[in-house]
């Protein structure tokens, strides 16, 4: 069973009177334990689908299970549970993920406090927890005190306050230097691997994203995985222009009755197309406004309906 999966999750903010489809039907699995990176330009959607896994926010259509849960189930009281002892965040602002006028250590007790951890309990969780991050010395400090890449630290302190099973980071390196960049990386990484957690990060820095055991893009609101990273040995173009795909690569296409191939702006895009049914269907698909979400795509009868 996977810990983590999401089933044609669809998400359309309202904006006025028109509707913005930011998740396109998302289709994704996360094994416990593993660490995901997802790349994407701005506005590609990578922000809403972590708010839709953190609870955060609901998806328009679709499925999203974490754990045993249904995220779609969860409302009022199991939904807040959900949120402070299931999932942890670090978001990209560093001034975001803590209050300006509490010490790190009074940040890192705070969620404890709000999941009724006794108060020398929480203290002394509080205080191990700043050491496993490397903050020791720095338990009374406010942030203003600290070093973004020190406070990215208590951040991620604060966001496993309440031992969570998933770790969501929207690029928690996005305002760090590469040392501190790196230095929190490292952090994730060993906590993860000694804690059994589950960590999804979402960054603009590919070396960030190689710490990752998958990197998968976001784009115009639809996931891809980038299968080069996957494989020892990754395509490579000999001397004559031919290009040796990875085996991955070459089983799914392979597997198509046609190959596409398109040119565009990003790259060259190589795509399996399956029968000529499904393939018109897509055409069909491509043309329909993409502003609203497929389910909300429907006619409106145009004749006023008669007053009883
Ligand atoms: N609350 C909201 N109301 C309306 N539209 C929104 C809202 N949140 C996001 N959007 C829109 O949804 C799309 C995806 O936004 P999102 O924040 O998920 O992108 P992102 O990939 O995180 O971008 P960035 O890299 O800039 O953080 C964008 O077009 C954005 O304008
Ligand atoms: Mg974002």
């Amino acid at each position: 069973m996977p810990f983590i999966k999401c089933q044609q999750v669809v998400k359309a903010y309202k904006v006025a009177d028109h509707e913005i489809v930011a998740l396109r039907g998302i289709d994704f699995e996360m094994e416990q334990g593993e660490m995901v990176a997802i790349i994407g330009p701005s506005g590609a959607g990578k922000s809403s689908l972590m708010n839709l896994l953190g609870g955060l926010d609901t998806p328009t259509a679709g499925k999203l299970l974490v754990g045993e849960q249904n995220l779609l189930e969860l409302k009022g009281r199991r939904l807040a549970e959900y949120r402070l002892r299931q999932v942890g965040f670090i978001w990209q602002m560093v001034s975001q993920n803590l209050l300006a006028h509490r010490s790190a250590l009074a940040n890192v007790t705070l969620p404890m406090m709000l999941a009724g951890v006794p108060v020398w309990r929480r203290r002394r969780q509080a205080r191990a927890l700043l050491e496993r991050v490397g903050l020791q010395a720095h338990l009374h400090k406010r942030p203003g005190q600290l070093s973004g890449g020190q406070q990215q630290r208590v951040a991620v302190a604060v966001a496993l306050a309440n031992t969570p099973q998933l770790l969501l980071a929207d690029e928690p390196t996005g305002a760090l230097d590469r040392t501190n960049a790196r230095q929190v990386m490292d952090l994730l990484n060993d906590l993860r691997r000694t804690l059994h957690l589950t960590v999804l990060l979402v960054t603009h820095d590919l070396e960030v994203a190689a710490h990752a055991d998958r990197i998968l893009t976001l784009r115009d609101g639809a996931l891809a995985q980038d299968m080069s990273g996957r494989e020892a040995q990754g395509p490579r173009l000999d001397d004559a222009g031919r290009i040796q795909l990875p085996p991955g690569v070459q089983t799914r296409l392979a597997e198509a009755d046609r190959i596409a191939v398109e040119i565009r702006p990003e790259g060259v895009l190589l795509r399996p197309e399956v029968a000529e049914a499904d393939h018109t269907d897509a055409l069909l698909q491509d043309m329909l406004p993409q502003d609203v979400p497929p389910e909300k795509r429907r006619w409106f009868g145009r004749g006023r309906r008669k007053k009883p």
